[in-house]
């Protein structure tokens, strides 16, 4: 009968002992213990055609090879095995100790952030809030605020009509300007008063500085000696305070139907001039003194009363603070230009 090769069991044993992985020992412990071809299996199998005493002896012998090779394959396949949950306990356990990853926490959009701050402020200056709906009629959107039907002042903010039956009490329009509340209000409360307001407007344009949908603020104060004086007052704090300590920016005169004597406010912007698209001056404010038709038009006795009017374009002014560039940005819901803000 074959006798062990014994040295060539030898090296089974050492390869065994180094296995690199689970699969190797795998096959190994086939080469040895296959139920065809395992070198054990047959070496058994041989055992039948041996004398009494070899058998003894041999037998003895090829058990012991037995136990070794199956406490090597065992102790090979215990080290994997701890090493597979050692790497579990330093990858995959939980330290309950460490911080949680921080929480990603949403903040409201640049304009509704930017409204409420308005709100603040003219609040301290003792003004209310007021409010007017998107969808107006032509009466208090235009009419009312010295624009008639043939006024070229219509031109530059004719807008969405929803109806046109040539009444303009009953002919709605989607406000082009925050400028009807004040005839919204004018008509329900007497004077005197100051108010603010705000919200979205609309009008046929479309590029870097002018959007189909925008956002204006606007306040309106009426007493009996309320002048031009107070209402730069007024307007320079909220400028400052609403974009920076050192925001440059200019009156000048300028045209609207509903106030006399009218002016207008640029910006000077603080970014690259070529960028802006507009130049160093970006125009953010209408404003003046109610005109004496409007507040007769709204009920009030222009002798007896007067006031200013101003209105801002919320985005020019979120475009000067932040310096960006296209205000179509704001509306895009790109969250990387969003959160930086
Ligand atoms: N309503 C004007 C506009 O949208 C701005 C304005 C408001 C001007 C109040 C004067 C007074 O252009």
């Amino acid at each position: 009968m074959a006798t062990p090769a014994t040295a060539a069991w030898d090296d089974l044993l050492k390869k065994i002992k180094s296995a690199p992985d689970a699969p190797t020992l795998d096959a190994l412990e086939q080469e040895i213990f296959g139920r065809k071809q395992g070198l054990l299996t047959l070496a058994m199998k041989d055992l039948g055609s041996a004398t009494p005493e070899e058998r003894t002896k041999r037998g003895t012998e090829l058990n012991r090879w037995k136990q070794t090779f199956t406490e090597a394959v065992e102790r090979r396949r215990e080290d994997f095995q701890s090493a597979s949950l050692g790497s579990l306990a330093t990858e995959d356990a939980l330290d309950v100790t460490l911080p949680l990853p921080p929480k990603r926490h949403g903040h409201l959009h640049l304009i509704p952030e930017f409204i409420r701050s308005v709100e603040d402020i003219f609040g301290r200056m003792g003004f209310e809030v007021a409010s007017g709906p998107e969808i107006e009629t032509e009466e208090n959107n235009f009419n009312l605020l010295n624009i008639p039907a043939d006024h070229p002042a219509r031109d530059s903010q004719d807008t969405f009509w929803l109806t046109r039956t040539g009444n303009p009490k009953k002919d709605m329009v989607l406000r082009t300007h925050t400028s009807p509340v004040q005839a919204r209000y004018m008509q329900a409360h007497k004077p005197p008063f100051r108010i603010i307001y705000h919200g979205k407007t609309y009008r046929k344009d479309a590029d870097a500085t002018h959007s189909p949908m925008f956002h204006q603020f606007e306040a309106l104060m009426v007493g009996k000696d309320i002048s031009l004086a107070n209402m730069k007052a007024v307007m320079t704090a909220a400028i400052r305070e609403l974009t920076s300590k050192d925001a440059t920016f200019r009156f000048r005169t300028g045209f609207f139907p509903f106030v006399e004597p009218g002016l207008e406010v640029d910006m000077r912007w603080q970014g690259d001039a070529a960028a802006s698209r507009e130049g160093d001056w970006l125009e953010i404010a209408g404003c003046g003194m109610v005109h004496p038709n409007v507040l007769t038009n709204c009920g009030i006795n222009p002798k007896e009363w007067q006031g200013f009017a101003f209105g801002f374009g919320v985005e020019r002014m979120i475009m000067i603070k932040h310096q960006i560039p296209d205000l179509r940005a704001f509306y895009q819901g790109d969250l990387k230009f969003l959160a930086q803000f």
